[in-house]
């Protein structure tokens, strides 16, 4: 049986009135590094936000180590789809990092020399050092997204989650960004990761969901991620393109 480390349970969202998830089920059990697949528009950021608290369920709830989100908060870490946060003001990439670590001191404690050391080693990790007293808004995309993966690494959370950290990023970065998650698999985090590459699913991850407005199925790797489940999630778009096709043309 499934150790249920996160559980979500009839999970249904909509903006406006429309659903864009409906009566989702899933067990996560704790250790494992997740993908989260599904085509464009599947809810995935969405199905995140959701399991963060930023967005309302329309009905449903989801469940960390048996207790509400409010309770873990702090153990969780998230990294948001890139071009969704506004880096436009001034801050340095060192000062983004030791944000990770806010959550343990709180806005009005003291920064410590602990704090300090675990932002400079986070930064590190992901080889952004020499660029620790440039603006953030004055990075690349992808240099960019390094940083807020050091900052969810300064975290030091229990459960990480990270909406595309692959988009946009160069093959070196894609490299240390898969070893930074086989790091935080080694220390039995859970991570949940959505990812767009479908070939390198199995490569990265030992378990995955699918999702297309509905669960299609989730558990691990080599049970679910078949060619029969991977045609369920993708088809929906496909019918819904070649409508599209027929109307427009
Ligand atoms: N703020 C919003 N208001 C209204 N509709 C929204 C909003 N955000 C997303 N949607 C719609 O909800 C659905 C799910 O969006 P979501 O961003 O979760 O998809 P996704 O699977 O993350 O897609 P992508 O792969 O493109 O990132 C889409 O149809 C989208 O148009
Ligand atoms: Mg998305």
């Amino acid at each position: 049986m499934i150790n249920e480390y996160i559980k979500v349970e009839d999970l249904t969202v909509s903006y406006d009135l429309k659903p864009v998830l409906w009566d989702i089920d899933l067990k996560i059990p704790k250790g494992v590094l997740m993908a989260i697949i599904g085509p464009n528009g599947a809810g995935k950021s969405t199905l995140i936000k959701t399991m963060l608290g930023l967005l309302k369920p329309v009905s449903g709830e989801v469940i960390f180590n048996n207790q509400p989100y409010e309770k873990i908060q702090k153990q969780v870490s998230y990294v948001p789809q890139k071009g969704t946060v506004d880096w436009d003001f001034p801050v340095s990439v060192y000062d983004v990092v030791l944000m990770g670590r806010y959550g343990y001191a709180g806005w009005f404690k003291k920064i410590t020399k602990k704090d300090k050391k675990i932002a400079l080693e986070s930064l590190e990790k992901v080889g952004m050092t020499p660029y620790k007293n440039r603006q953030i808004s004055e990075l690349s995309g992808g240099q960019q997204q390094r940083v807020f993966l050091a900052r969810a690494l300064a975290q030091e959370a229990e459960i990480y989650f990270m909406d595309e950290p692959f988009q946009g990023v160069d093959a070196k970065t894609e490299k240390a960004i898969v070893e930074l998650l086989k790091d935080l698999k080694k220390q039995n985090k859970t991570v949940i990761v959505v990812h767009h590459d479908l070939e390198t699913v199995p490569q990265y991850f030992d378990w995955v969901t699918l999702l297309n407005v509905k669960v299609v199925a989730s558990g691990p790797i080599n049970e679910v991620f078949t060619e029969e489940n991977l045609s369920a999630a993708y088809s929906v778009n496909k019918i819904a393109a070649a409508r599209e096709k027929k109307y427009v043309g």
